[in-house]
């Protein structure tokens, strides 16, 4: 079986005294060859929590970010600042950040030809710009359909392959090799019956990658 790759997403639902403790229990996972982990805590505690895991194998990445290079943008997350903590991927598009941001192709503009790799979060085919999209980056893509983000409703796995067989053809065809994540509402009960599927290169985890002994759960149930 390919690698597959978990990414914990702690949204803001975790208090700076919480972030730090789940980070240090993170220290305790359990790894294996068979899974690439990922967490992307608060923009606020990114730099304490990946100076904490730094001694892992667990990759700290960004919720999002806003610019690529310094420029005038307050309140903004660039990647050279990201890059300048060590932290080097982020989150793009997720459904959270893209009702208040700019559009994906915009930002994905900007920091690919700067090559900061990023996690691109879906939720039709047609959001992908497939035309600008490389092999050279380690691109990851995420089928996230918006109902099912946060709400316990998992899509089925006939509706998962459905979307990451159309997507994985159209890549095929481009002759593009880009993992796609699932995610929503992915918790211990369901995790294994999507990561079994050949057409699902990982999750991103929410509300369950908050909970310690979820998240080795999912971790471990490949
Ligand atoms: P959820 O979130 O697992 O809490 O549904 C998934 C996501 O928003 O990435």
């Amino acid at each position: 079986m390919k690698q597959k790759i978990i990414i914990g997403n702690w949204k803001n639902y975790l208090s700076h005294k919480e972030s730090i403790s789940l980070a240090n229990s993170l220290l305790g996972l359990d790894t294996s060859d068979k899974t690439r982990v990922m967490v992307s805590p608060n923009h606020l505690y990114l730099n304490e929590v990946n100076q904490i895991l730094s001694t892992t194998d667990i990759e700290v990445i960004s919720q999002n970010l806003t610019s690529a290079e310094s420029k005038s943008d307050t309140g903004g997350i660039t990647a050279v600042n990201l890059k300048n903590i060590s932290i080097n991927r982020s989150l793009v598009a997720h459904s959270e950040t893209r009702i208040r941001e700019k559009t994906p192709q915009s930002i994905l503009l900007e920091i690919i030809p700067m090559g900061f790799p990023f996690v691109l979060c879906f939720e039709e085919i047609d959001q992908i710009p497939f035309d600008i999209l490389n092999d050279n980056l380690e691109i990851i893509l995420a089928y996230e359909p918006v109902w099912a983000i946060g709400t316990g409703e998992t899509a089925s796995i006939d509706h998962i392959n459905e979307i990451h067989s159309g997507v994985k053809s159209k890549l095929s065809k481009l002759g593009l090799n880009i993992p796609v994540l699932y995610g929503g509402s992915v918790n211990p009960s369901n995790c294994k019956e999507i990561l079994d599927s050949d057409n699902v290169d990982g999750v991103l985890v929410g509300g369950a990658s908050t909970k310690y002994d979820q998240f080795q759960e999912i971790v471990n149930s490949i």
